[in-house]
């Protein structure tokens, strides 16, 4: 049921970024889109409201007002207009859906993440990890791009732990559709004239081409499994295994096919550029790496961790939180307000959106002491239990909170440890690192590293 909430306080107004008489803010958010919510943030306040054509955004970094939208209120907000674009490459998955049918799916696909099914799934990882690593010796000596580097091998971990008996020329195939289905989408998203271009550029008829290579090679990899007599550990079995509560049914394929693809969008570049953006604040901080050192060489030695291990990681564990804080790879969710609403004297019409800007709520002073010093210890498990509810939300929060948060941890455990263990980083200078808030914050132009 959605809640109605008895005004307490006076409405008031917002402050209103205010932009081009036209396109409103449009053009601010088409420049920098990151430094745009930023800025006004700074000017405006911790709310605001930012208009654009034909839409009101309400834009807040406070983790009451978000805790409200994403959590206490829920059901009164949706996933709207902005996930629509998604839905071109994931379909009607578990992002992009919303009300019964998202709650069904989530049901049928929480077991999936379950600890049993991650210990299989962190084997697995652990096996394509070694093989990377591996790899990896061959480019001692010379420059990487460790954006590149991390966007690979969290691509090969996701489809190892979707489809682990599939050919290196299927993941292939899906890797590359994907990667520039998913750059199109972005596109679409950041650029207000993509509508107009893409049809006359050539660009929508080749979305289309790669769209139907990716659905082509998923529905292969269905078919193959549901005539196979063998049981794999992977989740596309844990998936086409399960049952909705209601029926006793099972998915059909595409239902299954817009799940595996979520599955992968979702995984892999945003614990890519995570880790990118870790590897990139520790090249500046060699006695934090020290620090990590001591406690793997503790842990686990010279080998890479076993699931048992993770829990013991603590300091790795800082490290990615404060990675994540710094450089949230999701940096703002949104939703719909399906009814009119208030919160603490702001009115939210219907059909109003409510975005949750991550990144600020991450670099706020009044959150975080010196908001832009990267500093691990600020996640020590006593500081944890004293942060304000949802001040910190890498992963979102509510019902719709992340659903492969701790296989996304593991991996990247798994990751950092081996990296430390076999390699060292050393930052090329001189090089333009900036950041670029797509679907996620990715570095622009790569971090390039010396590895030794
Ligand atoms: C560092 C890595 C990751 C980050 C920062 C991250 C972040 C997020 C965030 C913020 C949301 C909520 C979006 C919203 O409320 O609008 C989300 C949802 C989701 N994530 Fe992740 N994610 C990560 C890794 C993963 C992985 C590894 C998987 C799958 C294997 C995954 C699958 C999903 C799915 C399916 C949803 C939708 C859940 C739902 O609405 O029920 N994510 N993620």
């Amino acid at each position: 049921m959605i809640k109605h909430i008895t005004p307490t306080t006076p409405l008031t107004p917002l402050p209103v970024a205010k932009g081009h008489w036209l396109l409103k803010n449009l053009p601010s958010m088409g420049k920098n889109i990151l430094s745009h919510f930023y800025d006004k943030e700074q000017a405006l306040g911790k709310t605001y409201e930012n208009p654009i054509p034909f839409m009101r955004i309400i834009c807040t970094s406070e983790p009451d007002f978000m805790r409200y939208v994403l959590q206490q209120n829920h059901r009164n907000y949706k996933k709207g207009k902005s996930y629509d674009v998604l839905k071109l490459v994931l379909g009607n998955g578990l992002v992009t859906s919303n009300g019964q049918f998202w709650q069904k799916q989530r049901r049928l696909a929480q077991p999936a993440f379950h600890k049993k099914s991650l210990e299989d799934l962190f084997n697995s990882m652990g096996e394509v990890a070694v093989q990377y690593f591996d790899g990896l010796e061959a480019k001692r000596g010379t420059e990487i791009d460790i954006a590149r580097e991390m966007m690979a091998v969290t691509a090969k971990i996701a489809l190892k732990a979707l489809f682990s008996d599939n050919s290196e020329e299927d993941m292939n195939a899906v890797y590359e559709s994907m990667t520039e289905a998913q750059r199109y989408v972005s596109d679409v998203l950041n650029d207000p004239f993509a509508r107009i271009k893409f049809p006359l550029n050539g660009r929508k008829k080749q979305f289309k081409k790669d769209m139907s290579v990716l659905n082509e090679v998923v529905l292969k990899a269905i078919a193959k499994r549901r005539k196979s007599t063998e049981k794999y550990p992977d989740l596309l079995q844990m998936m086409m295994d399960a049952t909705y509560e209601d029926s006793n049914e099972q998915m059909n394929d595409q239902q299954l096919m817009d799940e595996m693809i979520t599955m992968f969008s979702a995984g892999h570049e945003t614990s890519a550029n995570a880790l990118a953006w870790t590897m990139h604040l520790l090249a500046q901080h060699p006695e934090i790496v020290a620090k990590m050192r001591t406690e793997i060489k503790t842990v686990c030695g010279d080998n890479l961790p076993g699931f048992q291990d993770l829990r013991q990681l603590t300091y790795i564990r800082q490290v990615i939180d404060e990675g994540m804080r710094l450089y949230p790879p999701v940096w703002g969710v949104s939703r719909t307000a399906i009814a009119a609403d208030e919160y603490r004297g702001v009115k939210i019409n219907k059909d109003d959106v409510v975005f949750c800007l991550i990144y600020n709520a991450h670099h706020r002073a009044d959150l975080y002491k010196n908001p832009k010093t990267f500093n691990p210890d600020r996640f020590e498990t006593a500081k944890v239990k004293e942060m304000p509810k949802m001040s910190y939300l890498p992963f979102g929060g509510g019902p719709r909170l992340c659903i492969g948060n701790m296989f996304a941890l593991m991996e990247m455990q798994l990751l950092l440890v081996g990296l430390l263990q076999r390699f060292d980083f050393e930052l090329i200078k001189d090089q333009v690192i900036d950041m670029e808030a797509l679907v996620t914050l990715r570095p622009r132009y790569g971090i390039k590293m010396n590895l030794k």
